[in-house]
């Protein structure tokens, strides 16, 4: 499974991306006003650290403009991917990136059928929101096996982007389900490492080690 960083905190991208483990990152636009950046300079600078799809989203709601507003993102940098919401003009505007080979995530996928529907509309990834549809008592994890029976079975080539994440859990689900990509916030990425019993683990190490008076190098 993929790993995408959900962030436009271009310092937390740089640190994560460090890791090596980083495969692309999403952006929408509440993350950019929250990081306080111009979008398209962050576009830019986001597509020069991480060497992988970066969504940027498209804020007009008729086709004709989220088109034009996309071919002027997708000229940022060749790795840039269109973000466009599950509308009706989001779809036709996805089919039409599609049709010039531009990459397409498309957002805001709060159920099964509006995913066969962005899935025909030539979508590379489909972004079911596992995290808001549980804040109503929903269940996103439900949703994403769902997409992912649906697309296997008719051979669709979308791939599925679990975003919305709250947890562990909820990547830990999404990839035992065959989600190919999660999109994960930096918080929830950095705990993923975590465990007490790592922490307590390696103390005994080190003090045992350091018992022998040996050094490695
Ligand atoms: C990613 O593409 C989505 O925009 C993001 O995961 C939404 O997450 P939120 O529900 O935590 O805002």
């Amino acid at each position: 499974m993929k790993i995408f960083i959900d962030s436009a905190d271009i310092n937390e991208i740089k640190s994560l991306n460090e890791t090596g483990l980083i495969d692309g990152v999403t952006t929408n636009p509440s993350l950019i006003a929250k990081s306080g950046l111009n979008f398209i300079d962050a576009i830019e600078q986001i597509c020069k650290i991480v060497d992988g799809p970066i969504s940027a989203e498209v804020t007009a709601t008729d086709a004709d403009t989220m088109i034009l507003e996309g071919k002027k993102l997708s000229k940022i940098a060749s790795n840039v991917v269109i973000k466009v919401p599950l509308t009706v003009d989001g779809l036709k505007a996805c089919k039409n990136f599609s049709n010039e080979n531009i990459k397409v995530n498309v957002t805001l996928c709060f159920s099964a059928g509006q995913a066969i529907l962005a899935a025909k509309a030539g979508a590379t990834y489909i972004s079911p929101f596992i995290g808001r549809l549980d804040d109503i008592g929903a269940d996103g994890i439900n949703l994403i096996s769902e997409i992912v029976d649906i697309y296997d079975l008719h051979d669709f080539k979308t791939e599925v982007l679990a975003a919305s994440i709250r947890s562990v859990q909820d990547i830990v689900d999404s990839a035992k389900l065959g989600a190919h990509v999660a999109t994960i916030p930096p918080k929830i990425l950095q705990s993923m490492y975590d465990h007490p019993l790592t922490d307590k683990g390696l103390n005994a190490f080190l003090k045992d080690w350091e018992k022998t008076g040996q050094s490695i190098l």
